[in-house]
């Protein structure tokens, strides 16, 4: 059947990865993609399917009250997902406010204008519809060297950008609790892939290895996280969608654990071996730890796999090199938004550091 999907920040790394996989998976479909295009969304990344008929885009604010209203009231939205977020941690330490504006007022109005769309009387909904909120393994905070994060551990964030996260799934849960709004929760690890903008690790350090530039690892590198192929975030996403149960918070991620200078170390002989045989791990530069730095997180899987059938399809060795390969073919989308703000951002995060 049918559905009508209002995907919020599709213009960005996970949106618009999430966007080309509905539009390869779903004929039937209509998806009305809402960005307000800061600094990390990028029309680029949308470039193959602006003329797709399934595909309208509208540049708005989630905050936007009048905006998003006229778009519950011009279709027949059956679904939101909300990736719209101020995302980059480091970021969120030198600005917060921002954080809270977009992440949790932002996610509030949405949820606001998606229950008056969908209500049919106290507590009733229209059927089929479903609010979704796309969230992440940070709101758990710092797991020790022992074991994973499970649904029911508890939320404890620690630096500004996930305690936003953490209090835009409070109110996505208050939502459910106090209203009945049917709704899930994804909480996934850290995602790659093509598309990501490079303030983020690995993007950051392909592009640095590939212009020789200096690689800077945060502390003494040994930093843990768990890394997912965004295709394969995108997949669990529609599953939790189509057949997630209302109310529940689903995590996801493939026990992908790497120490943040491994993958440095990945990067560096991949592009050494195949691509320009000067890079080595000579270009390691251990710098000024972030501040309150999480020091590992790790999801354990087992409940969207045991119910909704979830499985990874990329493992890291392969995700690795497809997102090495997918940035060498896109240089000219590199070239684009690293120039203007990037470098005065780059300049202020890494000079003397
Ligand atoms: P991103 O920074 O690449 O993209 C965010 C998008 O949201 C951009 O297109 C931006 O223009 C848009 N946006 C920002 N503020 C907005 C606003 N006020 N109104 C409308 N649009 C706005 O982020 P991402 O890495 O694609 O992450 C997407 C979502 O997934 C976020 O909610 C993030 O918390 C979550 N998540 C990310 C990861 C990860 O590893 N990147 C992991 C788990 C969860
Ligand atoms: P990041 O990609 O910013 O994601 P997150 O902070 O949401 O996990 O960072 C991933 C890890 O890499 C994190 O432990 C910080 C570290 N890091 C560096 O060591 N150097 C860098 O230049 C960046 C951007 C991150």
């Amino acid at each position: 059947m049918s559905k009508t999907y209002l995907v919020t920040g599709g213009a960005g790394f996970i949106g618009s990865n999430f966007i080309h996989y509905l539009l390869e998976k779903h004929e039937d479909i209509l998806i009305v993609n809402v960005d307000k295009l800061t600094y990390a969304g990028n029309l680029e990344n949308l470039a193959s399917v602006m003329d797709d008929k399934r595909h309208v885009f509208v540049q708005a604010d989630i905050c936007d009250k009048e905006a998003i209203e006229k778009i519950f009231l011009s279709y027949p939205i059956d679904y939101v997902v909300n990736f719209a977020a101020e995302s980059h941690v480091d970021r969120s330490i030198k600005d917060p406010d921002v954080f809270a504006r977009t992440n949790v007022m932002g996610t509030l109005n949405l949820l606001n204008l998606a229950k008056a769309a969908w209500q049919t009387g106290d507590d009733t909904y229209r059927p089929g519809v479903k609010f979704l909120q796309v969230s992440t393994d940070e709101v758990y905070g710092d797991l020790g060297p022992e074991g994973f994060f499970t649904e029911t551990t508890p939320l404890d964030p620690h630096s500004p950008y996930s305690a936003s996260k953490a209090a835009a799934d409070l109110f996505v849960q208050a939502y459910g609790d106090t209203y009945r709004l049917p709704l899930n929760i994804t909480r996934c690890s850290n995602n790659y892939g093509p598309y990501q903008f490079p303030e983020k690790l690995i993007p950051l350090m392909i592009n640095n290895c590939l212009n020789g530039k200096e690689l800077p690892v945060y502390g003494d590198g040994m930093q843990v996280r768990d890394w997912l192929y965004v295709a394969d975030h995108c997949k669990a996403i529609d599953m939790v969608l189509q057949k997630g149960t209302s109310g529940e918070v689903y995590n996801v991620g493939g026990h992908n654990e790497r120490p943040n200078v491994f993958i440095v170390k990945s990067i560096i002989e991949y592009v050494r071996t195949t691509i320009d045989p000067t890079v080595s791990e000579a270009l390691i530069r251990h710098v000024v730890d972030r501040k309150g730095h999480d020091r590992r997180y790790g999801i354990d899987p087992q409940k969207i796999r045991d119910k909704l059938g979830w499985e990874p399809e990329i493992m890291f060795e392969d995700g690795i090199k497809l997102t090495i390969g997918w940035y060498l073919e896109n240089r000219k989308w590199m070239e684009h938004v690293t120039s203007g703000s990037y470098q005065k951002y780059y300049e202020q995060m890494y000079a003397g550091r």
